[in-house]
């Protein structure tokens, strides 16, 4: 049975990541697992707005997007990361294929909170014909998050929670934040190898998961499932697969904790 694993590569690591990921990225291919990326963009799209001084702002860790944000964003998410980003896997012998979420109505998505957020989208659903015809003919997808409202406006979506909603509408079995950190740290900035949903509603209100981190683990804890049954937390800036075994944060459901 084929299996399917979608990584979400951040804005944040992007442009480091490492040889050794490549090296995990391979393992996870030569062991017949089918792959696909969806990527955020974070920072090069505040740089981008900087440069052209259009302000910018974080309202709960999404950011208000306006007509002007909206453009630069697009501009740097379909365009700048994504190409770079294919063609980095196309460096590394990996054949992928860059689109948006919106091409192909993939990413179909309303409102999120037009008042407060402006033009970001919540994703209502999502057509997985697209990738799953790349991932058939032995491409990697690499998906900008963008999604088309019914009425064919673009809008701007959470990485972290596109990546999720793709991967159930994919049926995948893993879930891969790819980030700058190895992993959730506990108050002690102590790697957490594993952690449920009850445990991570208290580090949140301990305020010990703050700012990206909040996404990620809330569109863990939203998307787990008998078919999705871990979402990994892992570095960019490392190997994620050690010893046949997955290096960085497991996210697992209360009842699925291992028993070692
Ligand atoms: N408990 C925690 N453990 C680890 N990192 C945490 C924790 N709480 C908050 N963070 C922050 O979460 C960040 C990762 O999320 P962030 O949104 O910055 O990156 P990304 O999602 O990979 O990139 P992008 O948002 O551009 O796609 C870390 O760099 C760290 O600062
Ligand atoms: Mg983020």
């Amino acid at each position: 049975m084929s299996k399917t694993v979608v990584l979400k590569c951040g804005g944040s690591t992007v442009h480091q990541l490492s040889d050794s990921f490549f090296q995990s990225l391979n393992a996870l291919i030569e062991n017949n697992w089918k792959v696909m990326i969806v990527h955020g963009g974070g920072p090069d799209i505040t740089n981008m707005l900087k440069a052209l001084n259009i302000e910018t702002e974080f309202v709960k860790g999404q950011r208000k997007t306006t007509e002007a944000v909206l453009e630069i964003a697009e501009m740097v998410l379909a365009g700048k990361i994504n190409k770079h980003l294919t063609n980095l896997l196309q460096q590394k012998g990996l054949n992928s294929i860059g689109i948006s979420g919106s091409d192909g109505e993939m990413l179909q998505a309303e409102f999120l909170d037009k008042e407060n957020l402006g033009l970001v989208g919540k994703v209502t659903s999502v057509n997985r014909s697209v990738v799953s015809l790349l991932m058939e003919n032995g491409y990697i997808p690499v998906v900008a998050p963008l999604a088309r409202t019914v009425t064919h406006d673009t809008l701007n979506v959470n990485a972290d929670l596109a990546a999720a909603a793709i991967a159930q509408a994919v049926g995948a079995q893993k879930l891969l934040f790819v980030t700058d950190v190895p992993g959730i740290l506990d108050e002690s900035k102590q790697l957490i190898k594993e952690i449920t949903p009850s445990k991570i509603q208290s580090y949140i209100e301990d305020e010990v998961i703050t700012g990206g981190m909040i996404p990620k683990v809330q569109s863990a804890m939203t998307t787990l499932s008998d078919t999705l049954k871990e979402v990994m937390i892992v570095s960019g800036q490392q190997a994620f697969i050690e010893n046949d075994d997955f290096k960085g944060t497991k996210i697992v459901r209360e009842q699925e904790v291992s028993s070692t």
